[in-house]
């Protein structure tokens, strides 16, 4: 691992979510058509049953204006996860979140563990922030960093970002690492992403999120991966009722629309919706990660949430295995835009079984696979 102190932009080409398979399309000299998207790692069952069904009571909701601040955000995480409201601040999904906490805090200084998500960098530079770099390994197939490496980095910061688990790596952080991370820097920030943790088997034991609070550690949650919300922005940060109350008094009101809000209610009872998923999702992924661990051709980093880091070593150039994936109606995250992985590196997420049945035979069929 390597610190890396970056002259970055938060305007540089790298920043660019996935998920433009006309435009990867096109700069591959193929004609746009539809595809299966295994760019995105959201639930494949879709948003539980209740969103469905009472979808046409919500248009009722849009001639007001919504809580100020996602009071139905807020009730699902204290009925459902057992967090008071003054420890929870709801947002248009945790992307808000993760723009205001740098910004609010007055973060200076912050390591970001890479390779990750690119927004708590730009966040960060945008809240004109320096960012450190502080690199996972391939080579150790991006195993967390030991807590020393993280607390070295930390001391010269004033802040430290990481998921967890980690995207597009798939790492997950051992939880008392964090907790002694933020334990030996109680002046520093341990900003937490924990936006796909419910797709751990064993979420509860390993997030932080239902953890007694620590004044300097923030846990940002998203409800848009689980239950397959995307569109309409939901999440929440959660922490020590004197750090939330700090980031309130800087929210913007209203950002959590009315249907938004009224959904996550429903959401509350979804028990059952939860428990299928995680089951169904990690017995599909475990399926995927062996069968593409046993063929040639690919190296799959081990997962842990609803998506796979792969290396294609069959080839040189992998816009050669894309243009496979597209011509046979597939898409995946081609990840080489992010620091670290620029050497053949792409993402899937797990998606149905027909499905992901569908992806290994294609890949299977790849040039020199
Ligand atoms: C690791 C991670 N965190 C947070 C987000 C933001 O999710 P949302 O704003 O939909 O809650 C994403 C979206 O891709 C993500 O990958």
């Amino acid at each position: 691992m390597m610190a890396e102190q970056g002259t970055m932009n938060y305007r540089g080409k790298g920043y660019r979510h996935g998920g433009s398979p006309a435009a990867d399309m096109i700069r591959l000299g193929l004609d746009p058509g539809p595809v299966l998207d295994f760019s995105v790692n959201i639930n494949p069952r879709g948003a539980p049953a209740p969103v469905r069904e009472r979808w046409s009571e919500f248009y009722e909701l849009i001639g007001n204006y919504p809580a100020i601040e996602g009071d139905g955000v807020t009730r699902f995480y204290e009925e459902r996860f057992g967090i008071p409201r003054t420890r929870c601040l709801p947002g248009n999904g945790s992307t808000e979140l993760i723009y205001m906490i740098p910004r609010v805090l007055g973060v200076e200084h912050a390591v970001v563990v890479t390779p990750s998500y690119h927004d708590y960098e730009r966040a960060t530079l945008l809240a004109g922030a320096r960012v450190t770099r502080l690199r996972l390994s391939p080579e150790e197939d991006f195993a967390p960093l030991p807590v020393a490496v993280l607390s070295r980095a930390l001391e010269e910061a004033d802040a430290i970002w990481l998921g967890r688990p980690n995207n597009p790596t798939g790492t997950l952080a051992p939880k008392r690492d964090m907790v002694e991370l933020a334990e030996r820097h109680p002046d520093k920030w341990v900003i937490l992403d924990e936006a796909f943790v419910q797709f751990l088997e064993e979420w509860q034991e390993e997030s932080l999120l239902l953890e007694p609070p620590m004044k300097n550690v923030l846990v940002v949650h998203s409800l848009t991966k689980f239950y397959a919300l995307a569109g309409l922005r939901l999440g929440a940060v959660v922490g020590h009722e004197q750090t939330i109350s700090l980031l309130k008094q800087a929210k913007e009101p209203w950002t959590v629309n009315a249907v938004a809000d009224r959904v996550a209610t429903l959401i509350i009872g979804a028990r059952d919706y939860d428990e299928e998923s995680r089951r169904v999702i990690a017995q599909e992924r475990d399926r995927v990660y062996t069968k593409l661990k046993e063929g040639p051709g690919y190296r799959p980093c081990n997962p842990t949430a609803n998506f796979l880091l792969c290396r294609w070593e069959a080839g040189q150039d992998l816009d050669d295995l894309l243009r496979h994936l597209l011509v046979n109606g597939l898409y995946a995250r081609d990840c080489r835009n992010f620091p670290g992985l620029e050497e053949g590196f792409f993402r899937i997420g797990v998606r149905r079984r027909a499905e992901n049945d569908r992806l290994l035979e294609v890949l299977a069929s790849a040039p020199g696979a």
